[in-house]
């Protein structure tokens, strides 16, 4: 039955934004409250799924039955996800991650100076291609937040990052996306697709559950 379409199944979902530190007290990031990864790790449980919830700083409580490990840092979530015990059936990057960070994080607070100063930031590890091209998981699942191209881009990802299943979000509608309660998607996988009407996120992170278990169903 669909109530439990996803028994024992193990999967390791990634949420929230991550922060990178320019100084002891400033750092990057982004608009990502955790409530899409949150909800999926919510409806994958209640699913059955052995759910591993890997979340960047956020203000959610921990969905019954997830297992939770926090971090900060890009850096600390592939960290995190390369060190998840077991084999896993299904990796679902939902997180916001940063791609750059800061080139030095100075040791101490940066004083105020003359009227332009200039930050350098080098390229962070992408995670949810790292879980791909090791194969940590049966299933790679990604977002894509898009503002504009949103089809293009999402395929750009898909293909690139050696993913099995791409979800598009178009962020440019404030009521979907970043921080709302609410979310619509364009899925993608090689040979296929799917939209995902707008709908509140719980129920949203089912229609992709099941999507997922059909194609996890379809790869074994
Ligand atoms: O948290 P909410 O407020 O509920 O908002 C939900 C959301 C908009 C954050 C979510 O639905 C979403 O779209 N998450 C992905 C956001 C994102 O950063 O997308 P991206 O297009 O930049 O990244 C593409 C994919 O690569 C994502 O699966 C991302 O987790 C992953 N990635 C990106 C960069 C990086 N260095 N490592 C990664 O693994």
């Amino acid at each position: 039955s669909i109530s439990n379409a996803l028994e024992g199944k193990r999967i390791t979902i990634t949420a929230g934004p991550t922060r990178e530190a320019l100084d002891p007290v400033r750092y990057i990031s982004n608009h990502s409250s955790g409530k899409m990864g949150f909800a999926l790790a919510a409806e994958a449980a209640r699913m059955g799924a052995l759910v591993t919830l890997i979340s960047g700083p956020v203000s959610l409580p921990t969905p019954t039955g997830c297992a939770r490990i926090n971090v900060s840092s890009a850096q600390d979530m592939l960290g995190a996800a390369l060190n998840v015990p077991g084999e896993q059936d299904v990796f679902i990057g939902c997180a916001a991650v940063a791609d750059y960070r800061a080139a030095d994080v100075a040791d101490q607070k940066i004083k105020k100076q003359g009227d332009e100063i200039s930050l350098k930031l080098v390229k962070n590890p992408d995670i949810i291609a790292t879980i791909a091209q090791k194969n940590n998981a049966k299933l790679v699942v990604g977002f894509a937040a898009e503002t504009q191209n949103v089809e293009q881009y999402a395929l750009g990802k898909l293909e690139n990052k050696g993913l099995d299943i791409i979800a598009a979000n178009d962020v440019s509608d404030a009521s979907i996306g970043f921080n709302a309660e609410h979310n619509a998607l364009s899925v993608f996988w090689p040979g296929g697709q799917q939209q995902i009407a707008t709908a509140s996120k719980f129920k949203v992170a089912r229609e992709l559950l099941y999507l997922i278990q059909q194609r996890l169903s379809e790869k074994l």
